[in-house]
């Protein structure tokens, strides 16, 4: 039977990424997007699919239950991603995540308790566990975030397990490591080193730049959200990771080789507030139910800076909206503070 989805927060990069993948794989089935537009919501994102007769997109605020109670009627299966996901923006605004992160997703857990829905995938984030100074998180290690963002979705989190607990709302979370992919916006890492060397501008790099992350390419994330959907059980965490373990730096000078672009523009940066030194995932539990990434992390790399370096024309809008602004403060902040 062909399914019926509500994608929120699909005007971003994991949930556009996602709806395209969905649509893709399963011609039949049916997605409603619901989406803010907030400053990381982008339409251009969407662009190809826009037409398709199974996919239909409302604008609008998850913490609006009209909205969510009229849109939740009609699908089988949920798929959260809407949130405000920048740690750095959380560390200046922290409200605006209190009120979408948690209270968000409080309004669609309190409406799919009264609906027929099947499945309820939460997005959460490896985030959750904090840094890990050594070995791995699995689903059973404690909950230590440590900025208001992932603090954010530690309660989102939870809250969602509490709402199979209690109501039996069939919800499945998964807590992924960092994507990194095409429409990923220009303020996260990647996207941003990328953009800045081809236009040869500086790359702030945070304290000492070796701070690590576990790189998952987005379409593989977007691949074991599919086989939750049909495989995960109900109630249950699920990590996903891919075992690419790699330093800021590391990062920062692959960028600059692919782009042929020299070490120099890099910049050491003030660092961030409570920077998690490293994240790291056992994801055991998904691979013994079947599913392993199927990208090679270098290549995929490569891919995602030729995607940059060919679709200037969607990120020079974004860095040339609202985006100028808040650049100009934060940078201008963290240069001043290394000097
Ligand atoms: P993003 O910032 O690119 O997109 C977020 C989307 O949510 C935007 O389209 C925005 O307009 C929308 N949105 C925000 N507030 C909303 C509201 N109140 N109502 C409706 N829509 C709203 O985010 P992303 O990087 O694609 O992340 C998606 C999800 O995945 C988030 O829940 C995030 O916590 C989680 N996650 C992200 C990563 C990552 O590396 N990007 C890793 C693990 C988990
Ligand atoms: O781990 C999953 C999380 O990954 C998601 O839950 C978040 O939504 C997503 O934003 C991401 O969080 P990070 O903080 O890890 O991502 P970000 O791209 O902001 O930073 C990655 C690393 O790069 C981090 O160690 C900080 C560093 N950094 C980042 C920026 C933007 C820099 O050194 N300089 C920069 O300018």
């Amino acid at each position: 039977m062909a399914m019926k989805f509500l994608v929120t927060g699909g005007a971003g990069f994991i949930g556009s990424n996602f709806i395209k993948y969905i649509l893709n794989e399963y011609p039949g089935c049916k997605v409603i997007n619901l989406d803010k537009l907030t400053y990381a919501g982008n339409l251009d994102n969407l662009i190809g699919i826009s037409k398709n007769k199974n996919y239909k997109f409302v604008k609008g605020d998850i913490c609006d239950p009209v909205i969510v109670n009229r849109l939740i009627k009609d699908v089988d299966v949920v798929v959260h991603f809407a949130a405000e996901t920048h740690v750095d923006r959380s560390i200046s605004d922290a409200g605006t995540f209190i009120k979408t992160d948690v209270f968000g997703t409080f309004i669609l857990l309190n409406s799919a308790k009264n609906s027929n829905i099947k499945k309820f995938i939460h997005i959460s984030t490896d985030e959750v566990y904090g840094s890990i100074e050594d070995g791995s998180a699995d689903e059973d290690s404690p909950l230590k975030p440590t900025n208001p963002y992932s603090a954010s979705k530690a309660g989102a989190d939870r809250l969602a397990y509490s709402y199979f607990q209690t109501f039996r709302v069939p919800v499945i979370i998964t807590r992924s490591s960092n994507n990194f992919g095409p429409h990923q916006h220009v303020e996260k890492l990647i996207p941003l080193f990328t953009t800045n060397a081809i236009e040869n501008k500086k790359l702030p790099l945070y304290g000492d730049g070796l701070n690590k992350r576990d790189w998952l390419y987005v379409i593989d994330n977007c691949e074991a959200i599919d086989f939750l959907i049909n495989k995960g059980v109900e109630g249950q965490v699920y990590n996903i990771g891919a075992n690419n373990e790699k330093t800021n730096m590391h990062i920062s000078h692959t960028v600059l080789k692919e782009l042929g672009k020299p070490d120099s523009l890099i910049e050491f940066v003030k660092d961030r507030a409570s920077h998690d030194r490293r994240y790291a995932l056992n994801w055991e539990k998904i691979r013994k139910l079947g599913w392993r990434p199927k990208h090679d992390f270098d290549t995929a790399l490569k891919q995602t800076i030729k995607w940059y370096s060919e679709n200037r024309w969607w990120w020079s809008k974004v860095k040339k909206g609202k985006f100028k602004d808040y650049y100009q403060k934060q940078y201008v902040k963290r240069w001043q503070g290394i000097s």
